[in-house]
């Protein structure tokens, strides 16, 4: 692994940083507390190419590399992780399945457009009763010929209510169990597809995260994924990659947060001297630097090996399990440093706490990164 940056790679950190810094800050705490959508911060992700980064220039995208993407979600993830979540599932989760097992059709329809950020996308795995236990979809999507009659609910969806274009997960063939399954295109002003409440949650609150609704919601054949019954492996496919940028906004959100405490560190007296200078802090930001580093190279190594066509399935869950660990730790740790100013609005560093958390819950709890590496460890 090459541990030197491109110029290229380099430029895209640069620009993204510049992006977070001067187009995220103000307002973040404003849309946190009212859970307020980022649309005008979401267009000019499109218009930057953050939301399309690894798609080819063929359909629209930025024809970068995965690195370049780690990059750039570390960067914005340090100001809000809620604009950070929207960019990963659509690069990652959306772009990507339709890019890698779309048909020339699907990307010409729904990539251009995906790539640029005219539109966003969401992936819909998830149900009520299907969370880590995936294969246990019990959205059916039954074979009327021309098309599909979808049926079922799914719950906890990014991008729920902003999305144009729905990857939607759901079962054709029930005694093929997970063999059985489809990945569906579902356009959202398809007649009996329901958005449902959105959900009021710890962290991540810029994001709207909705259940959805199917009834008798017909889509056509040709918006099948892959041959029939592959929508089980595209949904592992497209996460082995998700988790790759969920490790990178676990990574920002830790760094972000040490980045805060490292200058009040410098800035907070107490006892006469600047905190900093207090043995006790010291020993928390020599912990936080190390695991944050620790976790940097886990996340460009998982990159790098997607981008060198190498496995990296188990490369992609540890750098999620390793990095989110941090962010959690590290959050908490900034708040700590902070004191009583920690725990206010005004600091940033609560609200990165609070955001910290999903990362170790969604696209694969800690303990389904666990089970995907002891598996890839011991077969
Ligand atoms: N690539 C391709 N295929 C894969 C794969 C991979 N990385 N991992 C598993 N598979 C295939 C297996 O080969 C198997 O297929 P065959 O039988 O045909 O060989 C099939 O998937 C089933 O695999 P398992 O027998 O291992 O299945 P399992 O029931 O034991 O569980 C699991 C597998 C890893 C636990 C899986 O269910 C899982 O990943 N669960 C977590 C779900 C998840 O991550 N959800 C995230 C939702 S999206 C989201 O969260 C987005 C967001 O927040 C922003
Ligand atoms: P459960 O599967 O019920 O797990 C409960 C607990 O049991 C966890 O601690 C889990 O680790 C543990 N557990 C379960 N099975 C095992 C086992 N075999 N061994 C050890 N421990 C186990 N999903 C989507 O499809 N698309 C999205 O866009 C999306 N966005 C999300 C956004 C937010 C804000 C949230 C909260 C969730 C989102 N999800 C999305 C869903 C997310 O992926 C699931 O919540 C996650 O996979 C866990 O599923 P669950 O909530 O059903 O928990």
């Amino acid at each position: 692994m090459n541990f030197q940056l491109t110029e290229e790679q380099l430029a895209v950190q640069a620009a993204a940083r510049e992006f977070a810094q001067n187009e995220l800050w103000a307002g973040v705490i404003e849309r946190d507390e009212h859970q307020k959508f980022p649309a005008e911060q979401v267009k000019k992700m499109g218009e930057l190419g953050f939301l399309g980064m690894m798609v080819s220039p063929e359909y629209g995208g930025g024809g970068m590399d995965t690195v370049s993407y780690v990059l750039a979600m570390e960067e914005i993830s340090k100001v809000d992780a809620s604009c950070s979540v929207i960019m990963s599932v659509n690069n990652s989760l959306v772009c990507w399945g339709l890019e890698k097992y779309g048909t020339e059709e699907q990307k010409q329809k729904y990539l251009t457009k995906l790539a640029t950020g005219e539109i966003i996308g969401a992936f819909c795995l998830s149900e009520p009763e299907a969370g880590s236990d995936a294969t246990m979809q019990r959205t059916t999507a039954v074979d009327m010929g021309d098309h599909y009659l979808l049926n079922g609910t799914k719950n906890w969806i990014t991008n729920g209510s902003s999305a144009s274009v729905y990857l939607v997960i759901a079962q054709t063939n029930p005694e093929l169990r997970h063999r059985g399954i489809n990945a569906l295109i579902v356009e959202r002003d398809t007649p009996g597809f329901v958005v449902g409440p959105k959900e009021n949650k710890l962290g991540i609150r810029g994001s709207d995260t909705h259940s959805l609704m199917f009834t008798d919601v017909k889509v056509p054949k040709e918006n099948r994924i892959g041959e029939d019954g592959f929508g089980f492996k595209f949904a592992m496919q497209v996460l082995a990659g998700g988790r790759i940028g969920i490790a990178a906004q676990a990574l920002g959100i830790a760094s972000g947060s040490y980045e805060l405490a490292l200058k009040y560190s410098k800035e907070r007296k107490a006892f006469g001297v600047p905190i900093s200078q207090h043995q006790a802090i010291q020993f928390k930001l020599a912990d936080m630097a190390t695991n944050i580093d620790a976790a940097r190279l886990l996340c460009l190594q998982a990159a790098h090996d997607k981008d060198a066509h190498l496995d990296y399935a188990k490369s992609g869950a540890m750098a999620k399990l390793f990095a989110s660990k941090v962010a959690m730790e590290t959050s908490v740790e900034a708040v700590q440093v902070h004191g009583g100013y920690g725990f206010v609005k005004e600091f940033h560093v609560e609200r990165l706490m609070r955001d910290a958390k999903i990362t170790q819950i969604y696209e694969g709890t800690s303990e389904i990164q666990k089970i995907v590496i002891s598996r890839e460890i011991l077969k």
